[in-house]
């Protein structure tokens, strides 16, 4: 028996059309070379693919195509834009004072990577705490800015609540300030429009595997003008303007283009969709005692319900809710379950981010998912509570 799927905010499956762009740029009769090798027509083809693909991506986000830089994923976007953004500071003026501003609920790739800068380069981090509600304001990050502050990193949909934050505000702040703007976008490309310059961004990461691509291709806007200087990550053949070598995937780049392309022409219908489908599963929920929503209610992404239940046991609820695929409100560390850092930031018991489950519905969602869901969480909890 499948469980049905409600986890489309950890992975999406490759839609077919994507998988049939890239099947098409892996086999002898397909377009498998090269895309650097210069000197035969192999190559050229593959780079044309590269290309298209770059600039399928470009488009989605109003970017021009040489402000895209390919990566292995978000982490590794999160990761080059926060690391390559501090190293190439530190290496023009090793005494600099150096901030970033940043929230504690960002995805581990960006708290991480903030981790390691604070203790190799000696950065001091400022963490905004959201309210109850799953928000950081614009004015937390006014109230937060200094004059030696040089990057402010927010993402745009959080990855467990769903909630949105807004963006263009914080770059408005950002106006009369030199700090660069990096967003993580990992849960809000191809789900909602996003133009880089209406946002006002500097830098923004890309996960193909959020939206119908391929898992392992990502992508990191890089803003031309006025240009930023990144110091490299991963140090190869200079590809990439030199800022991530290595040779270019050209199958992933594909898929990742091709899954832009249709988020682009397909979003709006879709997000309509699964908004719906997602107001009808909350609606069914509610019909449970003791259960309420975790994030704002209004401002937050079409896809992402995120609800709590008095009453049961975190663990034995997941585990008992072997028909449903969510993710839950704990994080399983190697030896122990300790509760969301997410759900505890808002104000959450540890009791009730234990019982916390994040449903996440995506293309391949039916109503006729949603009903059962509803049936199967009211059946678990009402044993489990008996
Ligand atoms: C907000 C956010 N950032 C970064 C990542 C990491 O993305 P990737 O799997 O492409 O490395 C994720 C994936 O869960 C995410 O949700």
């Amino acid at each position: 028996m499948k469980a049905l799927y409600f986890d489309y905010a950890a992975t999406t499956p490759v839609d077919p059309r994507v998988a049939e762009v890239m099947t098409a740029c892996l086999t002898l009769d397909g377009n498998f070379g090269n895309p650097a090798s210069r000197s035969h027509r192999y190559g050229w083809q593959a780079e044309q693919a590269v290309e298209t693909g770059r600039r399928q991506l470009a488009d989605l986000l109003g970017a021009d195509p040489r402000e895209i830089v390919w990566t292995s994923g978000a982490t590794e976007s999160n990761n080059l834009a926060l690391k390559g953004c501090i190293e190439a500071l530190r290496e023009a003026d090793p005494e600099r004072p150096l901030h970033i501003i940043t929230s504690a609920i960002e995805h581990k790739a960006i708290l991480d990577p903030c981790a390691w800068l604070s203790a190799h380069y000696q950065v001091d981090v400022t963490y905004l705490q959201p309210g109850s509600d799953g928000l950081i304001q614009p004015q937390q990050v006014a109230e937060a800015l200094r004059d030696d502050t040089v990057l402010v990193s927010l993402m745009v949909v959080n990855n467990e609540l769903g909630t949105v934050t807004d963006i263009a505000a914080v770059a408005a702040l950002l106006n009369d300030h030199p700090a660069c703007l990096h967003v993580d976008a990992a849960q809000a490309v191809g789900k909602m429009p996003l133009d880089v310059n209406a946002l006002g961004v500097d830098l923004l990461s890309v996960s193909a595997h959020k939206f119908y691509g391929p898992k392992g291709i990502g992508a990191l806007y890089v803003r031309r003008e006025p240009q930023l200087k990144l110091a490299a990550q991963i140090h190869g053949g200079g590809h990439e303007r030199g800022m991530r070598s290595g040779t270019l995937a050209t199958h992933q780049i594909a898929g990742l283009g091709e899954a832009a392309r249709i988020a682009a022409a397909e979003m709006d219908a879709e997000s309509e969709r699964i908004r719906a489908l997602r107001d009808r599963l909350w609606l069914g929920l509610q019909g449970i005692d003791g259960v309420q929503l975790n994030g704002h209610a209004q401002q937050r992404s079409a896809n992402h319900l995120n609800v709590s239940f008095a009453a049961v046991d975190g663990e034995i609820l997941l585990a008992s809710l072997m028909k449903v695929a969510v993710s839950s409100g704990s994080a399983c560390n190697s030896a122990t379950v300790a509760p969301s850092y997410v759900l505890k930031a808002i104000g959450l018991s540890d009791e009730l981010a234990h019982a916390g489950l994040r449903f996440s519905l995506g293309r391949f969602t039916t109503e006729e998912d949603v009903d059962a869901a509803v049936a199967e969480v009211t059946r678990v909890v009402t044993t489990l509570r008996g």
